[in-house]
């Protein structure tokens, strides 16, 4: 009787450190659009967001890493769904423990699904190297909890996947780069889409389960690119572009989700929301849709904001942030539109059966 007891109350003490009560995380790949800080700790990076006003609205009022004046897409959809926000894998906060407790996002500035794309920018960080550094970190999990709570962990894990403009803004449309002349529009996607198929596979076979890809806005109307043209409209064929890798990402998506094991991989993207803030922008409250809010007025493009640039006078007016970037209003209306697209954001809690916890009564 007394063994009996004694083995009881053995077990409850020793199952608790045994049993994860692991929580749902979240872990972001990316670009700048979801950089929260990877490029800011790249010393040589010509892509940061590290000089006022990055961040203006955002906390302090900082700069925090953030390309835009407050919060990105992937903050936005995180909140709403309940996750907490992952720091950047460059912060030198992460630990073990905050990977468990939050998960971590690799997003880097200038980064793409191509290794070479984004070259100029010297120091970034391309989606092959962001899953391999994701490998890594799973390492780190696995010394700390054992395998077994480690796979569970990175299988209840949420997982974005949100790059694609800088293979184009920052490669194929840029003659500097080989891939400009080396493919023609349709060569170059089949070559993402293989691209982006094979890390999709790789994520799964890291234990990706819930992984949701974004795809692109109208990028041929970014600041950036309607200085390009005399008349300062968007471009055409960027847009184009645009389109067709949003089919095909889509396509490829769809396509994987439905043949790999246990595979819930979606895609969405807010490319009719983006087009109408542009086309309408007084309909939604904005004043201006085609230059941007931090800006060195006449001297234009100057790529990034800094604090010689003037501002706008009402930020939440702007559509764009920077000469790439959508501002934080700007960014919570794609995140809406993205909510709405993928359902199970919307239920935050996991289903009972998918966290068991240790039974401690
Ligand atoms: C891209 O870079 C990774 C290293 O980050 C390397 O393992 C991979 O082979 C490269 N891919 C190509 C196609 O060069
Ligand atoms: C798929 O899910 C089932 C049921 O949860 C599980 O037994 C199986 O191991 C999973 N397969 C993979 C490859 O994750």
């Amino acid at each position: 009787m007394k063994t009996t007891l004694l083995i009881t109350l053995l077990l409850l003490v020793l199952l608790p450190i045994h049993g994860c009560q692991c929580k749902i995380v979240q872990f972001i790949f990316g670009d700048s659009l979801s950089d929260v800080g990877n490029n800011m700790n790249l010393p040589k990076s010509l892509a940061q967001a590290s000089l006022p006003w990055y961040g203006i609205d955002f906390g302090n009022g900082l700069p925090n890493g953030r390309f835009t004046n407050g919060r990105t897409v992937a903050d936005i959809i995180g909140d709403h769904s309940g996750l907490p926000r992952p720091p950047a894998f460059l912060d030198s906060s992460l630990s073990e423990d905050v990977i468990l407790s939050n998960g971590v996002n690799f997003a880097s500035g200038g980064g793409g699904i191509l290794n070479e794309t984004g070259g100029l920018f010297i120091q970034r960080i391309s989606l092959s190297r962001q899953i391999e550094l994701f490998q890594g970190t799973q390492q780190l999990i696995v010394d700390k909890i054992g395998k077994e709570e480690a796979d569970k962990f990175f299988q209840d894990g949420r997982y974005v996947v949100a790059l694609g403009s800088n293979d184009f803004i920052n490669n194929y449309l840029m003659p500097v780069y080989s891939d400009s002349w080396k493919y023609n529009d349709q060569t170059f996607i089949d070559y993402l889409m293989e691209t982006l198929g094979a890390q999709l596979k790789v994520l799964h076979s890291l234990g990706a389960r819930q992984l949701m890809v974004f795809g692109l806005g109208p990028m041929g109307c970014i600041p950036l690119q309607r200085v390009l043209s005399s008349s300062g409209g968007c471009q055409d064929r960027t847009n184009k572009l645009a389109l067709s890798f949003n089919k095909a990402t889509d396509q490829l998506v769809t396509g994987l989700s439905a043949q790999l094991a246990n595979a819930s991989f979606k895609f969405g993207d807010a490319y009719d929301v983006v087009n109408d803030l542009i086309t309408n922008p007084k309909k939604h409250g904005f004043s201006n849709a085609d230059s941007p809010c931090c800006s060195m007025g006449r001297i234009r493009p100057a790529i990034t904001c800094t604090p010689m640039s003037t501002l706008c006078k009402d930020r939440s007016k702007y559509v764009f942030w920077d000469e790439y970037h959508p501002s934080d209003r700007a960014n919570q209306m794609i995140a809406d539109e993205l909510i709405k697209k993928f359902g199970f954001l919307i239920s935050p809690s996991p289903a009972p059966d998918s966290a068991p916890s240790p039974d401690s009564s």
